[in-house]
């Protein structure tokens, strides 16, 4: 019986979860660089957007955050003149239709990516597509193994092939056409990227940590004044 309610407790993180063990590279994000936000946000605009929604961002909040005048978002980050400032950054593919292009998996929002996985797998994601002629797309992922997304950063990251160990494991990778960018550049890219990404999967958390501080001293001010006040009622009685 024990044994039994072991496996089932184990179970569903069987069924769901099909890690690759693939080792993430860390990177380090931060809401508040605002060029960083900015040509992330250029970035998931012009090779992103196509396919990913981010369905719980508002076009003006980004520009607010990201200290941008709404106009030059309006000029630069939407390119459908339908869309207004206060949208919500939703694009029309319908996830039937998406489901049927890219082989039975459509593109998922994007809004939540890095809180649901984390920083770290979406910038090794990014950074890791290679060639595979085995794919209907022509490449690979060792993050996501046959995933079912094209290798849309390729004029960017030129094209590489990867370096297999005996077991058949992606160990390296190997830069067969250079891209536009130089592998350095590209890294910096992914990570201004990846910072736009967490910002959007928690816009607020500049707002909580500079009302967060606040909070604390109205609760260490509050503490003096109670404490005074409780001594008072009290001296009588002691
Ligand atoms: C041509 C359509 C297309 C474009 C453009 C595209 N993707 Fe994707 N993406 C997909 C598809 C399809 C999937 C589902 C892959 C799967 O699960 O096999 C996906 C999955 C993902 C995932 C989830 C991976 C996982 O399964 O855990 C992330 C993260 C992601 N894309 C990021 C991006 C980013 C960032 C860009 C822009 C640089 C981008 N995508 C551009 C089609 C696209």
């Amino acid at each position: 019986m024990k044994k039994l309610l072991f496996i089932l407790l184990w179970l569903p993180g069987l069924v769901l979860a099909a890690p690759s063990n693939y080792p993430l590279d860390r990177v380090a994000v931060d809401p508040s660089d605002q060029p960083s936000l900015q040509r992330g946000a250029q970035l998931y605009m012009n090779y992103c957007m196509g396919c990913h929604s981010l369905q719980f961002q508002r076009y003006n909040r980004f520009a607010r955050d990201a200290g941008v005048p709404e106009e030059l978002v309006m000029e630069h980050l939407i390119f459908d003149p339908e869309i207004e400032i206060g949208a919500l950054m939703t694009i029309p593919m319908s996830s039937a239709a998406a489901t049927d292009w890219f082989g039975g998996v459509a593109p998922p929002d994007l809004s939540l990516i890095t809180r649901s996985t984390s920083n770290a797998y979406v910038y090794t994601y990014l950074r890791t597509f290679y060639s595979d002629d085995s794919r209907p797309f022509g490449t690979n992922n060792p993050v996501v193994e046959n995933s079912s997304m094209p290798n849309v950063l390729w004029q960017l990251q030129g094209l590489q092939e990867a370096v297999f160990n005996d077991a058949g494991d992606v160990v390296g990778f190997e830069l067969v056409e250079p891209g536009l960018m130089t592998p350095e550049e590209f890294d910096v890219a992914m990570a201004d990227l990846v910072n736009f990404m967490a910002y959007v999967a928690e816009p607020y958390k500049l707002d909580r940590e500079r009302i967060g501080k606040w909070v604390l001293l109205y609760l260490a001010l509050a503490f003096v004044v109670f404490y005074l006040l409780k001594k008072e009622y009290w001296k009588d009685v002691h």
